[in-house]
């Protein structure tokens, strides 16, 4: 198999790619077309020159485009690849703020935030040109009038598979999907994720697949939107009766997921890891470690699941019939209500943190500490053992 991948990526069949230049005008004209001939090998990046002795002023070797950057698993996994010496271009479509948080994240040069059109093939080349290393963040779980599900899940991260693919000195590409993706799926967003990484699989055997369970974390998009809604509305709407079982995992640990896959010597090459946290929770439990975290008594509303679709219909009914841009939904999203009625857990036979050799962190203390922010009396409310939440204290 080594062989056929090394064909593929390596050195030999950039040789015998006569339309290689053709297809990279701009990074020939920049780097005159001598970049690819490249003595990498093809197991994994663990044969790349170091130096240095591993913080962010070494040389890792790595050279890392990371699209979908300036999202959420984005700050923390440049963050990771900078402290250890590795270039990472930074692709934005959005204005320069999107990313000016990731150039302090390493020295001058090391973060290189580049300006692309992710509907441009061109501009995509053209910032995977000088990598060497290829990961795929880039996700919605909502639709807008521009972007379909499958536009931004699969279709972009199928482009971005055979462009690597073309590319010939990618010797790593790293798709980051969804635990529950799954092409049977009723929510169209777990389906076109479980395109995606039927395609990049498809294009490139080698690729590494993450699937991450809901990821927790300072900008996360669940604990922080409920707990945006409890303080808005005093109450927490529950999907279902809250039973659901999902197994959410701390933001920090997936990108070191990531980054240990890159740092291997290839074993995690064409292989699928599923990333949840430690603890299963029902969607009850997590909502109630958020009130306890807030100091608020938890008050909820259970809203059947055909209701809560009911209520998040209208938006996906007018999105495409309105020629007004929609508001983008929080909670009653009617793909998260679909994917959210069964249960999402790691299954047994699956490669997990254990098998990159990582412990993931438990959902309590630092990983959660963020939502202090939402305490009403001020982040340090209630933040001794003696000052119990009684629901007398907020009747
Ligand atoms: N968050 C979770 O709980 C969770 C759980 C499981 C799996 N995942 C998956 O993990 C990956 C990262 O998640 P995340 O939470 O970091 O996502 P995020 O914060 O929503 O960031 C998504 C990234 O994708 C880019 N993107 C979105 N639509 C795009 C488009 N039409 N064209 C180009 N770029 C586009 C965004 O760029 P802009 O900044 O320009 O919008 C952003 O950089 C995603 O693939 C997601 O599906 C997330």
């Amino acid at each position: 198999m080594m062989q056929a991948v090394s064909r593929r990526l390596g050195h030999q069949y950039i040789k015998q790619s006569p339309s290689i230049s053709s297809i990279y005008p701009l990074s020939d004209r920049y780097y005159g077309g001598e970049r690819y001939q490249s003595t990498l090998t093809t197991k994994g990046v663990g044969h790349l020159v170091r130096k240095g002795t591993g913080g962010r002023s070494s040389v890792s070797g790595i050279v890392a485009t990371v699209f979908g950057a300036t999202g959420f698993l984005g700050r923390y996994l440049v963050q990771q690849l900078a402290k250890m010496g590795s270039q990472v271009l930074v692709p934005f479509r959005g204005s320069e703020d999107s990313h000016r948080h990731l150039k302090l994240m390493g020295d001058l040069g090391q973060i290189v935030p580049m300006k692309y059109d992710p509907r441009d093939e061109n501009s995509i080349k053209a910032v995977m040109a000088k990598a060497n290393v290829v990961i795929n963040l880039i996700g919605r779980e909502y639709e807008t009038r521009n972007y379909s599900f499958e536009e931004v899940n699969h279709h972009m991260a199928e482009q971005l598979a055979m462009i690597a693919k073309e590319h010939g000195g990618i010797m790593r590409f790293i798709q980051v999907s969804c635990l529950g993706a799954s092409p049977s799926s009723s929510s169209r967003y777990l389906k076109s994720k479980a395109a995606a990484e039927e395609a990049v699989l498809r294009e490139l055997p080698e690729a590494t697949v993450m699937k991450p369970a809901v990821m927790i974390g300072t900008e996360d998009r669940i604990l922080n939107t409920w707990a945006h809604f409890a303080k808005n509305y005093s109450f927490l709407p529950l999907m279902g009766d809250g039973s659901t079982k999902i197994q959410p995992v701390y933001v920090v640990d997936v990108a070191s997921a990531i980054v240990t896959a890159l740092k291997d010597n290839g074993t995690s090459m064409g292989k699928v890891y599923e990333l949840g946290g430690p603890d299963i929770f029902t969607v009850h439990e997590l909502a109630d470690l958020m009130y306890d975290v807030i100091r608020e008594w938890p008050r909820y509303v259970k809203i059947p699941f055909s209701i809560a679709k009911a209520i998040a219909m209208p938006r996906e009914i007018l999105l495409k019939k309105v020629p007004v841009p929609m508001p983008i939904p929080a909670i009653f999203n009617l793909d998260l209500i679909e994917a959210n009625s069964t249960d999402t857990l790691v299954s047994g036979n699956a490669l997990k943190f254990e098998d990159l050799g990582i412990v993931p962190h438990k959902l309590k203390g630092y990983p959660v500490e963020f939502l202090i922010q939402y305490r009403k009396g001020g982040p340090q409310y209630g933040s001794t053992v003696s000052e119990k939440v009684t629901p007398q204290s907020w009747s």
